[in-house]
């Protein structure tokens, strides 16, 4: 059996780091294991010009611990009225890699998403013509949809006709969770890729209810079937170029989560690559890690892979109950319970 893994340093490519404490808490397990984030832009206010992109870009900069190496890649909130302009203002300061697609009351913070795709016109013609990715929260947010069906709706509804009206615009289909999206992917035209997080290719539905409600494991999109945590499983055995690391780790706190209303979203920065490692070894496959979480990405967004390397040994490891969290407590993906592979070292 492998005893140690060597790696090219991996990236996330969708990644929540929040903002003032709650940034300083979780950016480290960050900036520890990957060299570079794609940073969502659902802040409250959100993200939606390139000033405050430049400007929360530094507010992540100056909190990262001394001596880190990380480049926090940013990203635009797309609203109903961003304007051509303000996509070629973003394209131009160089710090600016994609423009996010909230559909308005998808999940946190989407409220001043986009609320009709055609809006989105004069945004979605300058992203082509500049070449700068349009990444998707794929859900339509109809309440008549069963929320387990909203993802393979929004392909129907609004992808699969976006993808045609726009046939040189390139796409990232974040947070991949049912075998309808892994089938569009693969089926779809050159230019369109998706994240896949450790949840989703952890856990199936049931792992919501075991027991009891688990309120850390909801996320949005919510866990599926087993039949789809299978399927995203199969691009990645196959080492299919489309399909990349994405955490989508969001952090909310323990008191935020364990509510009569408690938010979406799993934390998983603390033990991300560790977490693939597991996932990739029992399923025999990997061999196929390296491309999936150091390269492919990487490629998509025609970024130069990293050069240096980080390093995971077998050795179980159980991550603490809860992690110090802007006041309050954050509670891990496995918290208390042991992860095969652990962090030996990184660069920084
Ligand atoms: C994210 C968050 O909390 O910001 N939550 C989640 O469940 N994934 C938002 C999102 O990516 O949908
Ligand atoms: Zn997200």
């Amino acid at each position: 059996m492998t005893r140690e893994l060597r790696l090219r340093r991996p990236d996330d490519w969708h990644l929540h780091l929040r903002d003032g404490a709650a940034l300083r808490a979780v950016l480290p397990f960050t900036s520890k294991r990957f060299a570079r984030a794609i940073v969502m832009p659902n802040l409250a206010p959100p993200v939606t010009n390139t000033a405050l992109a430049l400007a929360y870009r530094e507010r992540i900069l100056s909190a990262l611990p001394p001596g880190a190496r990380f480049q926090p890649l940013m990203t635009l909130y797309l609203t109903d009225h961003t304007s051509g302009a303000e996509i070629e203002h973003a394209h131009a300061s160089g710090a600016i890699f994609g423009c996010k697609l909230y559909p308005a009351g998808a999940t946190t913070h989407s409220e001043a998403g986009v609320t009709d795709i055609a809006r989105l016109e004069p945004a979605l013609a300058s992203m082509t013509a500049l070449d700068l990715p349009l990444l998707v929260h794929g859900e339509v947010t109809d309440a008549q949809v069963d929320v387990f069906e909203r993802e393979a709706r929004f392909i129907d509804r609004v992808l699969a006709p976006l993808a045609e009206r726009w046939p040189q615009l390139r796409i990232v289909f974040e947070h991949v969770t049912t075998r309808a999206a892994v089938e569009f992917v693969r089926s779809a035209r050159p230019g369109i890729a998706a994240t896949v997080t450790p949840q989703h290719l952890l856990h199936n539905r049931n792992a919501l209810f075991a027991g009891g409600l688990r309120p850390h494991l909801y996320c949005l999109p919510v866990l599926k079937t087993e039949a789809d945590r299978r399927a995203l499983l199969e691009p990645l055995a196959g080492g299919d170029i489309r399909f990349f690391l994405g955490t989508d780790s969001a952090p909310h706190a323990r008191a935020a989560k364990e509510s009569a209303c408690g938010c979406a979203g799993v934390f998983s920065s603390h033990a991300a690559i560790e977490l693939y490692a597991e996932i990739f070894e029992t399923e025999s496959i990997l061999p196929r890690l390296q491309g999936f979480a150091s390269e492919y990405g990487a490629d998509f967004y025609r970024l130069p892979r990293n050069q240096d390397e980080i390093s995971l040994v077998r050795e179980p490891w159980s991550p603490p109950a809860s992690y110090p969290y802007d006041g309050g407590e954050l509670v891990p993906l496995r918290a208390g319970e042991p992860i095969a592979w652990r962090l030996q070292s990184a660069p920084a």
